[in-house]
């Protein structure tokens, strides 16, 4: 810390001081702030030549975490020259110091280091993945999710997160639809708001806070087929409805960072897109921060076909790209096309602005060490207190597909358990994707959460029964960069079988823990079969022989078809990959401590050739009317319908849903409606429930989804209790983009639905003029 107090540093101090004066509003505050930031960020940018600042235009990685193909070289003589702006991969207080002390004693300007790093759902502790924590409906708990994550990575140096990933996603082949929380871009925006809070807290300068970097701008969620990396396409009109408004939503929250996306966008790579990254983003929605691209994003847009990298790096820089991730296009060409008049001095100087800015916002300058702390670092991460967090996360974000029978929860005692399948026994799949910093070694398995729930008594047997997969081809491809990500029981694939049969025999019901391992989801893990691989069929199979109640615990980074699983299991519950707390989580649910209140935020296909499938989806001319008929937009081999629809998920107890009433049915201008419906819990279990609410537009200048979801409450109920919910709509939940891009609503009937999924409502109508 000492080599702070040098001559520049007290300088800095003395400036970052001045920020704490008291102002007397918040408004002022800022105003207040950004001269005080513009004047230190001028002065600053006075005395850097043109190579320091393209240097802060560089984001390299470290190689302590691989997160890509390519890594950078020269690192600490960069560092020396001013040539770097920001390391991501790189985390622990003793990494991220050494690397500051040679951007702050060894550079000629001593500017600090940005470090940033993929924490996507916890950085230590990690909680479900995103599109788990979405299933929880609960903005609570994922807002608070964030500020743990931050909490830790601060705890550990870092200063910048990766995340929220706000992409929507229509497709499950889309390895990264885990990422995301689903498909609903209103509740995206939601959970987008709320990310962006929980990770930056009350001001940015707080030791626990870290700047968000909202990705992949934009539409990467839209890639063809759900083939990774693959080309979008779409119209203006959907874009604005269907795919924006999360990235839009993270805005308003004022988040500090975007990250541009590897696809194009209305035929313009993202990286390189000035509508996009300037006209939309900046000038439309009034985002104030800086823009980093994904990695080597800048490079391949030489191979999207747009020019040599000096080319396409100009092209970027004018864009509005300010930060160029690992593929040093920035630092290799920027001073030649400045040269050459293909860039102006004006341009760097903007870019440049915005990470020193950016520096600034997080009070880098004020202290660079700012979250170099050795004692939070070793009593802020992975305590007891996040961990209970993670696990009441986990245990909220589990959805019921299936309970038959009331088959669960499960007796606690007296009744013998089998516990098969290749995820029971497993510690390191239950983080799930983009756990840089998690240690599966410190995570609950599953056969240990039950042990720990319903205690050893020896009615709990377990067998493996399959591994994940048996194609070797398969298999290797989840143990990527050369990591042994599965692991392997080399018995025949029947004896693992015989063994679990065997047990099963002895038992009153099977637990069968199964589906898709922490590779098979996440980036650059697309599938064009998204069933529960063949060898765990084959076990699944041979169990369901027996006619004992069949439990399915099903782990899994997307939507998966489940047509068999659904008609011959008892009971599914979806757990997709809890994190650390797994095994505790899951036990707490299956034995009814906690009752299931989740709901999909994805569309479930009975099969692929359903996708892309989404419950908010036009009417199309000759819609489907609920069965097969010629000349109508369905199939001749599947029924339109989901396995499960959007917004589904059960309860150990059951909510009965009133008639909905309003409180008018003609309405004018500004005039607020209230909609109110009562739920009842009419089953055996106290439990919450996730009421929704839902609209159509019947008639407008444009076709409109046949419903679109506009509120949501959730609600707990004791046994036998009645609620009243109440939601208030007012015409800004009316409002659409027409043909020419004006937001707004057009008067005419407007059919309310509140119900307990997208296709299970109650409806009413209402006339609104305007
Ligand atoms: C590529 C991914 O698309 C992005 O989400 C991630 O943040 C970067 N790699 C850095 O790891």
């Amino acid at each position: 810390m000492k080599i702070f107090f040098t001559k520049r540093r007290v300088n800095y101090l003395t400036t970052a001081a001045l920020l704490v004066l008291p102002l007397s509003n918040a408004l002022g505050q800022k105003a207040s702030t950004d001269a005080k930031m513009n004047i230190f960020v001028s002065g600053l940018m006075k005395k850097m030549t043109v190579d320091e600042k393209i240097g802060q235009l560089n984001l390299i990685t470290s190689g302590m975490a691989i997160t890509g193909a390519v890594t950078n070289n020269g690192v600490e003589a960069n560092l020396k020259k001013g040539a770097i702006g920001g390391i991501f991969g790189l985390y622990g207080t003793a990494n991220v110091k050494s690397a500051q002390d040679v951007a702050v004693k060894n550079s000629r300007l001593h500017i600090p280091l940005i470090f940033g790093l993929d924490v996507i759902h916890g950085h230590r502790t990690i909680f479900p993945i995103p599109l788990g924590m979405s299933t929880t409906w609960d903005m609570g708990i994922i807002e608070q999710s964030a500020h743990i994550a931050a909490k830790e990575a601060t705890a550990e140096g870092l200063n910048w997160v990766f995340s929220p990933m706000v992409d929507i996603a229509r497709d499950a082949r889309w390895g990264r639809i885990s990422e995301g929380s689903g498909e609903d871009p209103w509740y995206g925006g939601q959970v987008a708001a709320a990310m962006v809070k929980g990770y930056q807290g009350s001001s940015l300068t707080n030791a626990d806070a870290v700047m968000a970097c909202v990705k992949h701008f934009a539409l990467y969620g839209g890639a063809e087929a759900g083939r990774e990396y693959n080309t979008v396409d779409m119209s203006r009109i959907r874009m604005y409805q269907d795919y924006m408004p999360p990235y839009k939503a993270a805005v308003d929250a004022g988040a500090g960072s975007f990250m541009s996306s590897f696809n194009v966008v209305d035929g313009v790579p993202a990286t390189v897109n000035k509508w996009l990254l300037t006209d939309l983003l900046r000038k439309q929605w009034g985002f104030d921060g800086f823009v980093v691209s994904d990695y080597t994003a800048l490079n391949e847009v030489t191979n999207h076909g747009l020019g040599d990298l000096q080319t396409v790096s100009a092209l970027a820089l004018k864009a509005g790209l300010d930060m160029d991730m690992v593929g040093e296009g920035f630092l290799s060409t920027l001073k030649t096309s400045l040269k050459q008049g293909k860039v102006t001095i004006a341009e760097i100087d903007l870019a440049c602005r915005r990470v020193l800015e950016a520096k600034y916002k997080l009070g880098l300058f004020a202290n660079p060490y700012k979250s170099i702390d050795a004692t939070r670092e070793a009593n802020e991460v992975l305590t007891p207190e996040h961990r209970k967090a993670a696990r009441i996360a986990a245990e909220h974000s589990f959805v019921l597909l299936k309970n038959d029978n009331q088959i669960l929860p499960l007796k606690k005692s007296g009744s013998r358990i089998a516990v098969v399948g290749p995820l029971a026994d497993n510690k390191r799949d239950m983080l799930g994707t983009w756990v840089i910093a998690g240690e599966w070694q410190k995570s609950i398995s599953v056969l240990e959460g039950i042990k720990n729930v319903a205690g050893n008594s020896g009615l709990i047997t377990y067998a493996k029964g399959a591994n994940i997969t048996e194609d070797t081809a398969f298999m290797s491809r989840l143990n990527f960069f050369g990591q042994q990500m599965v692991s392997i029981d080399k018995r025949p694939a029947n004896e693992l079988l015989e063994e679990a049969v065997d047990n099963a025999k002895r038992s009153d019901v099977i637990v069968a823990v199964v589906g898709e391992s922490q590779s098979m989801s996440g980036e650059s893990s697309s599938r064009a079969d998204i069933s529960i691989p063949e060898s765990q069929q084959n076990m699944l199979k041979a169990l369901a022989k027996l006619g004992k109640p069949l439990v399915i615990v099903l782990f899994n980074g997307r939507p998966l078809t489940l047509t068999w699983e659904n008609e011959n299991a008892a009971a599914i519950l979806d757990v997709w990959a809890p994190g650390t707390e797994a095994g505790n989580a899951v036990a707490e649910v299956l034995f009814g401590n906690y009752i299931p209140s989740g709901k999909l935020t994805t569309t479930f296909p009975r099969s692929v050739g359903q996708i892309p499938i989404y419950y908010n989806h036009l009417n199309t001319g000759r819609p489907y009317s609920g069965g097969p008929a010629k000349f109508k937009s369905n199939y001749l081999d599947i029924s339109n319908d989901p396995l499960y629809p959007f917004g589904y998920g059960l309860s150990y107890t059951k909510f009965n849903y009133g008639d909905i009433k309003l409180s008018k049915t003609n309405l004018k201008g500004n005039e607020a409606l209230t909609a109110t419906v009562a739920v009842t819990n009419a089953g055996k279990y106290a439990g919450e429930e996730v009421v929704q609410l839902y609209i159509s537009d019947p008639v407008a200048s444009v076709s409109r989804a046949v419903k679109e979801l506009k509120g949501f409450q959730k609600i707990n109920l004791q046994v036998g209790e009645t609620k009243n919910v109440t939601f208030n709509i007012t015409p800004e939940q009316l409002k659409f983009y027409n043909s020419q891009l004006k937001y707004d609503w057009e008067p005419g009937e407007f059919i309310v639905q509140i119900g307990t999924n997208s296709a299970d409502v109650k409806a009413a109508k209402v006339q609104w003029v305007k």
